[in-house]
């Protein structure tokens, strides 16, 4: 590995400076995940007009639930970008709340997908599934790994932003 290659491991993450992390995590994750965001609007609005008269039952959650899905991460990073982060790299000596939210969102989105992945069977297509539905499936199997490594990665930056912190406090500063 190159000294400036990215790390793969989030324990080698651990050893960069913060900025480094964010850095990382808004090129690589970030981008990405609006990317496939609007992928997914794309194919739902395919998916919509095909598979939604063949199978509701399916078709009808699962849109709902994409789109619930695709709004909270939306919102999500823009409140990472304008103020969690903003207050990691600052430094910030108080920053409990901001990131327990952040946390705390990252399991409703952990949760959500569940409930996706049980409804779709593991994101298996339907016998007779529109090319778009193919895709869509293939697209949130993606999405979801990418999503595991993000919020890992975070999860990750924000405990260690929570200690310091606290090492600060607790030292007068
Ligand atoms: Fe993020
Ligand atoms: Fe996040």
């Amino acid at each position: 590995m190159t000294p400036h290659a990215p790390p793969k491991d989030i324990a080698d993450w651990r050893k960069r400076p913060v900025g480094e992390v964010i850095d990382h995590i808004v090129t690589r994750y970030h981008t990405a995940l609006r990317k496939q965001i609007s992928e997914v609007a794309r194919l739902a609005e395919a998916v919509h007009s095909v598979d939604l008269p063949r199978r509701p039952g399916l078709v009808s959650p699962l849109l709902e639930k994409l789109t619930v899905l695709s709004e909270e991460l939306t919102q999500h990073m823009v409140k990472e970008e304008r103020l969690a982060f903003q207050m990691v790299r600052a430094a910030a000596g108080f920053v409990g709340v901001p990131l327990a939210v952040m946390e705390h969102e990252h399991r409703l989105a952990h949760d959500l997908l569940g409930e996706l992945r049980e409804l779709t069977g593991g994101w298996t297509p339907p016998n007779g599934a529109s090319p778009a539905l193919c895709e869509l499936y293939t697209l949130m199997l993606e999405l979801e790994a990418d999503l595991g490594e993000h919020s890992a990665l975070e999860d990750d930056l924000f405990a260690r932003a929570r200690a310091d912190a606290e090492r600060k406090v607790a030292s007068g500063f």
